[in-house]
């Protein structure tokens, strides 16, 4: 009784939040797209009047001599810039002080996050806490706490995956609670996103793969999810197609141009997709074990959605059968029963065919019931998912994970 009282207010909460993600004005960043595209950033950060910009990024891209081409192209507009390239995968609060005590030491005036979701969503959250400095990073976790705009912030994905660029997240962790969380809100929203697949090329195919893989995640969760409309189901058709045809084409040429271009695209319209339509259980679980124990985002997602799929298979035939057609796997007139299992199959080789584990390494029976308590206090009540778990089907869903 208690438990379907429950449901029934977290249904009422998703229509709330589906009628506001209609109404909200969410910005779109203006794009730079294609191969070279990073090399005209330069010129539009100085058109809006800025001198000088805080580059976020990490030390494996600055070993990869991945910004010079961006770093030349600022000196040429005479641009000033500092980096700060400390950001870890899944950054840190510390990191995001340290980011924004070299940004007031150096009195830079505008952000750009160079990479892949990390340092990017690092950079979104040094903005907020540069102009909020009254609000700690945990005060602005969830939904609208950003309270000031940040200073104006561009990136550049380096990975084709988060969709971050184009989002209203940025995702933090906090190693002394073990905590990973989201902040949400408008202002974190890019004014420019940088689509430039040459930067993607030397991606190695295990990063390929698991972030790629984490873009699809986003376009089924959004698509599945009770908070879709027309513009979200649209950018999510469009980005699982893209995905479809191209992840594994990238995963085993990382040269292949075109591969790489349309994946930049399909991490874009995933993010777009999902910003507003929102993510669900795989992303909470992902968090969760990205918080415990470090498991890389993509990978937790690859892992972790085709058993969400087939929780929630029944509850999401439709939708699961509508993607099949729009990815490009089944046809018109296939009964909706098989086409949405035959989706959740292609999931499944996907993940096999880019030698994605169907386990997580790290996980331990004895941590489960904590992990699926935090998930789900993660999900409910704000992720409008096709069927609602409880504490006993999420533990069982995470065992299947064990190694
Ligand atoms: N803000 C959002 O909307 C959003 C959405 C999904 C995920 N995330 C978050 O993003 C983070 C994960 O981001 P990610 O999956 O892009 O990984 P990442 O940024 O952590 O990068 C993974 C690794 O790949 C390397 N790398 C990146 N680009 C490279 C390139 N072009 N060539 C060679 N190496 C490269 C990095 O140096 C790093 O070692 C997680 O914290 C996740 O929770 C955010
Ligand atoms: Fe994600």
């Amino acid at each position: 009784m208690f438990w379907t009282m429950k449901k029934k207010l977290y249904r009422m909460q998703h229509q709330v939040m589906k009628v506001a993600s209609a109404v909200l004005p969410f910005p779109i960043p203006v794009l730079l797209t294609g191969p070279g595209s990073v090399g005209k950033l330069a010129e539009n950060i100085r058109i809006r009047g800025l001198k000088h910009v805080m580059i976020v990024t990490d030390k494996i891209l600055m070993g990869l001599h991945l910004p010079d081409g961006l770093l030349k192209s600022l000196t040429e507009n005479n641009i000033k810039y500092t980096i700060y390239d400390k950001v870890q995968p899944n950054p840190t609060i510390q990191n995001v002080e340290d980011g924004r005590t070299l940004y007031k030491q150096k009195k830079c005036d505008s952000l750009i996050g160079f990479g892949g979701g990390s340092p990017i969503d690092c950079a979104k959250i040094i903005g907020a806490r540069l102009s909020n400095p009254y609000l700690s990073v945990r005060r602005m976790k969830g939904l609208f706490r950003v309270i000031l705009p940040t200073p104006p912030l561009f990136c550049v994905p380096t990975t084709a995956g988060t969709g971050s660029e184009t989002t209203v997240a940025a995702v933090i962790s906090d190693p002394d609670t073990h905590e990973k969380f989201a902040i949400s809100d408008l202002k974190l929203i890019p004014k420019i996103a940088v689509l430039d697949p040459e930067l993607m090329v030397g991606l190695p195919p295990h990063i390929t793969s698991t972030t790629g893989m984490d873009a699809l995640t986003h376009a089924v969760e959004a698509y599945i999810g009770l908070n879709g409309n027309k513009f979200t189901d649209e950018n999510a058709e469009n980005a699982t197609r893209l995905i479809f045809e191209n992840l594994e084409k990238a995963y085993k040429k990382g040269t292949d141009l075109t591969a790489r271009n349309n994946m930049a695209l399909a991490s874009f319209y995933g993010g777009s997709a999902f910003t507003r339509a929102y993510v669900g259980y795989v992303h909470a679980i992902a968090h969760t074990l990205g918080g415990m124990y470090g498991v890389p985002h993509g990978l937790a997602n690859a892992v972790i959605l085709p058993h969400v799929l087939e929780f929630c298979r029944k509850e999401a035939e439709k939708k699961l059968a509508q993607l099949a057609i729009a990815g490009g796997i089944g046809e018109k007139g296939e009964s909706d029963k098989e086409l949405s299992k035959r989706f959740i199959e292609k999931v499944k080789s996907m993940n096999k065919k880019m030698k994605i584990p169907a386990y997580i390494k790290e996980l331990r029976e004895e941590d489960i019931p904590h992990i699926a308590g935090k998930a789900l206090d993660e999900a409910h009540p704000d992720y409008p998912v096709p069927r609602i778990m409880t504490q006993e089907e999420c533990e069982a869903l995470i065992r299947k994970l064990l190694p």
